[in-house]
């Protein structure tokens, strides 16, 4: 199929009172920019505040001295505004619909009362485990409503939770746990996932061995498989929740405090972690929800993201929450038991928004749409996608088989770092067009930059690297515990811009077009992952001297991983070798970790002052061996022809 990239896709018709029309769009951009003080001291009492702000923003990204503070002298809760101040008019209203793995077995539906009961519990076991406010706690859960339990228990009184995902390895989860200095991980005892069982428990126990004795360990009884128990150390929340009050106070926390830390990939060393603070965040989370997804009252809302990702936090639990809707937590994969489950949720619950990732819309055009075609679809109002950029052909089958044409499709720019959606259609207000991310959220002001000079590229028909000119709500405020990192990482090559790491296109019609990250982090499946972490799981390796790791084209993951692997002397390389190795990376940090591709590299390229040229490991990778460019500078640059000639070789 030729699909015209360039082309607007005229709004669906049905959009004619969505929340923002097309003048809103100019009109309030316009606005949220001249005035930013103005808009978002409007836009913030969206959410209930305790003590009121009398201060919008105070921020600066001049390097060395980078600070980022909104509504810095109010006081709220996030709980308070996820849950209690819906209780007057939706105490019967469903919050959270549990879908679980096993179809067989019945939805939960959870109302903004119970919700209410279960959190409140949840705090006091919390509080009886000795969390005070500002205490960290890791979040080792799989996707069932204790997860978002667990996060509003900790937003009630206080403490900072650090969601990690439930497919991370032991090792990965207790790098997190000590990086924080976590007081507590909740887990659960196994988790179902695709008719398979994880046993998360004995990860956690695992991770444990290499943290404080101190740490205790909350466990959700999930399934009632049995584990192994330390007493003293291992408790049982579910056993808890029932024995303590079904009240806990919220405590007022200032528009500052630490709401979450999320850690995420970068291009060198180890995993970030992502500072989200409570005023802004939720203010940012709620308003792009309700915007974005054009979100109204009765609307079932279902994002299939994990919790254990930023889109979960802010699309599954804080922004829909904060907007007293409808939520669907979804427990198991889209291929199970067959290709047509999510389309089987959607029918059954009634689904009218659908928020999902590319790599998974791929995954199932690949089946056929006689899977999509089977269940009843009309529910559904509008479809969203992010994660990586969407190729043109998944966007018209999305909307031809999944939204029937009628559906306008939102693809939302953001990242971990950004708290909310940044560049992203409007469902009634800004026509798509197929790959494009098309133009900022209100407040947001990208800039295209050229990456060599850092100098400002004007106009229209340009490429560059993306930049972000001034703070919005929902950004990072810091890195945990290294404000200096965070300052070098997104401040330092760009000086006056938070830098994205993506680089991107501003078409003749000012819409903007994401074309990846121009930095070493690498986009599996919608999962960030930096080359450097791969790399130095690796080398941890006996076996191996060296590795080098990049990204390459997939089908389906839209990157894979591809890994150079440098043997010790004398070991041979095996295809026995191959696969303890990728089974070596699955334990170090997780399945999703996992290498597509080995290949044996006797030697890497390199300057002559040793560092190696991954641009040329790229292109090798990509099979595209014309363009290589200058290899002059090379120590060995006879190392280039027998990693292409291996790689041709292999195929
Ligand atoms: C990429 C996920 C193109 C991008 C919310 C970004 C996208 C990284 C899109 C952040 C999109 C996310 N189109 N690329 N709609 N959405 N990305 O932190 O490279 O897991 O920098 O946040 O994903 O990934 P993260």
């Amino acid at each position: 199929m030729s699909v015209e990239s360039t082309a607007k896709h005229p709004i669906p018709a049905g959009f004619e009172d969505a929340l923002a029309k097309p003048a809103d769009y100019t009109r309030l951009y316009d606005e949220s920019i001249r005035d930013p003080q103005g808009f978002w001291g409007r836009e913030a009492k969206r959410i209930d505040w305790i003590t009121p702000f009398t201060k919008v923003k105070d921020t600066d990204f001049t390097m060395g001295q980078v600070s980022i503070k909104w509504f810095e002298d109010g006081a709220l809760n996030a709980s308070v505004n996820c849950i209690d101040r819906h209780l007057a008019d939706r105490a019967d209203q469903t919050a959270i619909i549990f879908e679980p793995d096993d179809p067989k077995s019945p939805a939960r539906h959870i109302t903004y009362a119970e919700l209410s009961d279960k959190v409140n519990r949840f705090a006091n076991v919390l509080l009886s485990q000795g969390v005070m406010r500002g205490d960290r706690v890791v979040i080792y859960l799989p996707m069932i409503p204790e997860a978002a339990y667990a996060m509003l228990a900790c937003a009630r009184i206080g403490a900072v939770h650090s969601v990690v995902f439930a497919g991370f390895s032991p090792d990965a989860l207790s790098n997190r746990v000590n990086d924080c200095g976590a007081k507590l991980v909740i887990t659960a005892d196994t988790a179902p996932r695709g008719g398979r069982r994880t046993n998360l428990k004995s990860n956690a126990d695992a991770a444990l061995l290499h943290c404080s004795e101190k740490v205790r360990c909350l466990v959700v009884k999930h399934t009632g498989d049995q584990t192994t128990w330390i007493d003293g150390r291992d408790v049982d929340v579910l056993k808890l929740m029932e024995e303590v009050s079904p009240e806990c106070p919220p405590r007022p926390m200032g528009a500052e405090d630490p709401l979450f830390i999320l850690y995420t990939s970068g291009s060198t060393g180890r995993p970030k972690g992502v500072v989200h603070t409570t005023g802004g965040y939720l203010v940012y989370a709620a308003m792009t929800h309700e915007y974005v997804f054009d979100y109204k009252d009765g609307d079932i809302f279902w994002c299939t993201a994990d919790v254990g990702w930023v889109t979960g936090h802010s699309y599954i639990v804080y922004g829909p929450l904060a907007n007293g809707a409808t939520t669907l937590m979804f427990e198991g994969v889209p291929t199970y038991p067959d290709a047509g489950r999510f389309w089987d949720v959607c029918d059954k619950h009634k689904v009218t928004q659908f928020y999902t990732a590319p790599t998974a819309i791929r995954a199932l055009m690949g089946q056929g749409p006689e899977w999509v075609d089977k269940h009843d679809l009309s529910s559904l109002r509008i479809l969203g996608t992010v994660g990586e950029p969407i190729n043109p052909e998944a966007w018209v089958w999305y909307d031809q088989h999944v939204g029937k044409g009628r559906c306008p499709i939102v693809d939302t720019w953001w990242q971990t770092e950004t708290g909310g959606h940044m560049i992203t259609s409007l469902p009634g207000a800004i026509e798509a067009k197929p790959g494009s991310a098309t133009l900022p959220f209100f407040g947001v002001k990208p800039e295209v930059l050229d990456a060599a000079s850092g100098q400002i590229i004007e106009g229209n028909g340009v490429e560059g690297v993306l930049a972000i000119a001034d703070s919005w709500p929902g950004q990072m405020r810091t890195l945990w515990g290294d404000h200096d990192r965070f300052m070098e990482a997104y401040f330092q090559q760009y000086p006056g811009y938070y830098f994205t790491g993506d680089g991107c296109r501003r078409d003749q019609d000012g819409y903007y077009w994401i074309t990846g990250r121009v930095d070493d982090v690498i986009n599996v499946s919608g999962h960030r992952m930096g080359t450097a972490e791969v790399e130095s799981a690796l080398v941890a390796h006996e076996k191996v001297a060296e590795a080098a790791v990049v990204g390459y084209p997939h089908q389906i993951k839209g990157q894979g991983i591809y890994a150079y692997v440098t043997l010790m002397n004398g070991i041979q390389p095996s295809d026995d070798l191959r696969r303890e190795l990728e089974g070596w990376v699955r334990n170090e940090i997780g399945p999703i970790a996992k290498p597509d591709l080995i290949q044996w590299a006797p030697g890497l390229p390199k300057t002559r002052s040793g560092k190696i040229m991954r641009r040329i490991l790229r292109k090798i990778a990509e099979d595209d061996f014309g363009s290589l460019g200058d290899t002059s500078t090379l120590a060995d640059p006879g190392v280039v022809d027998e990693l292409i000639e291996n790689r041709m070789n292999r195929a």
